[in-house]
């Protein structure tokens, strides 16, 4: 694959349009179309092939959708494995995408901002790669990525910011991965049909792959509503639960379906959606400004009214995940429920000083609440309750050169 190929890729494509599933949060997945602080994009999907591949998940849990040129198979995720986790990967070998999306984490780093290979810095910071082979968009704001083979090329080739740093290294790295006995076994068992296979385009489907079979599906919330496990759940997990779902909250009309996010879709559907929303979080100015290193959508429509609007992440794990936002600006869950609770986050002083309840890009759903400190107890409970202990042991997913 070629650099042309790389840009191509990355400038490349729109994935889209409403859907009605049971799976996924409401029929406009949360007040989308039409409501102020919502950017909804839309268009006719891919279907997902139906393959072999044992996913391991429960009954009733629904399965990734998976591109036709790149079917799962066991052999494909473990040379993605050992890619994910290779050093080689970066241009001066310090780095692998695990650095940044580390298994004890949830795949995150505990960083408000990435860091990369030559020492760059982010100017967001790296999200969970749990279940983002559910997802139809992907990073924080971006419109245009639509495959995590896509964005693989991202953290790989970008120069900006660098991450793995390998521009113009590709062949160089290539003939690392081929001086690699290990590979030479891997590549061939994962590619049989290939007569040379160790190329990038096999490398980045190895990655997404493995990326795809990472699924988070053993928490309580999960063993509570998938494992028919009525007791997986405490009382005060249980109140919390109602308050997500209820509409004083309104979380989950963002942060809803079987992935606590919306922009999902999987094996089945056939319309996909990608929303992007405005949270109030600042409001430089009151003009609704966002600092200017991280407007969201803005930065790639440089429509005024996309100005703040990110994706809503996974909520999956979230108790691991810390600092949150885009930019990490939040440290602790609490302080996320106050930032909800005041219906946008006030910043007194500095720079980024402004009233975000006060922004005029704001989503309409972000309108402020009042919670007893039991509920507010009950919703951090709840929150808990979607840490999923076996995902972070899981040898399937765990470093295979340690
Ligand atoms: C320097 C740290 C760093 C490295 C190395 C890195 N990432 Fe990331 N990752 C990030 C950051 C930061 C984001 C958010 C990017 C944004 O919003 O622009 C991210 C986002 C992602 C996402 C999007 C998740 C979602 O929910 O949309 C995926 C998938 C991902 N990275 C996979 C990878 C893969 C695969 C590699 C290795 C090829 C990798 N990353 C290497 C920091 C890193
Ligand atoms: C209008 C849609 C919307 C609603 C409603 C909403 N969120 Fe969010 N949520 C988002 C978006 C978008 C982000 C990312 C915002 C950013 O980084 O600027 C986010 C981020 C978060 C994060 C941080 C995630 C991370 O990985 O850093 C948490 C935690 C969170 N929301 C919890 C909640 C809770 C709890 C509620 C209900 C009180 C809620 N959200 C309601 C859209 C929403």
């Amino acid at each position: 694959m070629s650099h042309a190929r790389v840009s191509l890729a990355l400038a490349f494509a729109l994935a889209l349009a409403a859907c009605d599933d049971p799976f996924l949060p409401g029929p406009t997945g949360g007040g989308g179309a039409g409501l102020g602080g919502e950017a909804a994009m839309g268009g006719e999907g891919e279907g997902g092939s139906v393959d072999t591949y044992d996913w391991g998940l429960p009954a009733g849990f629904p399965r990734p959708k998976v591109p036709e040129g790149n079917p799962m198979t066991v052999e494909k995720v473990e040379l993605g494995r050992h890619l994910f986790y290779d050093v080689r990967l970066s241009g001066n070998e310090t780095q692998s995408c695990g650095s940044c999306h580390q298994q004890a984490l949830a795949f995150t780093d505990a960083r408000a901002v990435g860091l990369g290979s030559t020492g760059e810095e982010h100017t967001r910071g790296a999200m969970s790669v749990v279940g983002t082979g559910y997802l139809n968009a992907f990073t924080w704001a971006n419109p245009v990525l639509a495959s995590l083979e896509d964005q693989a090329l991202v953290p790989l080739f970008g120069e900006n910011p660098v991450e793995l740093g390998l521009a113009g290294l590709d062949e160089e790295m290539l003939a690392r991965l081929a001086a690699e006995p290990v590979y030479v076994e891997l590549f061939p068992a994962a590619f049989p049909e290939d007569a040379d296979p160790i190329d990038l385009d096999n490398v980045v489907r190895a990655i997404a792959a493995f990326e795809r079979s990472i699924i988070s599906y053993r928490s309580p919330y999960d063993r509570y509503n998938y494992g028919g496990d009525p007791t997986a759940l405490s009382e005060a997990a249980l109140r919390g639960k109602d308050l997500f779902f209820g509409e004083k909250l309104e979380c989950f009309h963002c942060h809803g379906g079987f992935n606590f996010s919306d922009s999902v879709s999987h094996e089945g559907t056939t319309f996909v959606e990608v929303m992007f929303h405005n949270t109030g979080l600042y409001n430089l100015g009151g003009t609704g400004d966002y600092p200017p290193d991280n407007t969201g959508l803005f930065e790639s429509t440089g429509e005024p009214g996309d100005m703040g609007r990110f994706r809503a992440p996974t909520l999956r794990n979230i108790a691991l995940t810390a600092p949150y936002m885009h930019d990490g600006s939040i440290a602790t869950l609490d302080e996320v429920l106050d930032h909800y609770a005041a219906g946008g986050r006030t910043i007194d002083s500095g720079p980024n000083a402004g009233v975000g309840s006060e922004s005029p890009f704001k989503s309409e759903l972000i309108a402020g609440f009042t919670l007893t400190p039991e509920e507010r107890q009950d919703v951090l409970a709840f929150l808990n309750s979607l840490t999923d202990e076996a995902l972070l042991a899981d040898d399937r997913w765990s470093d295979p050169w340690q």
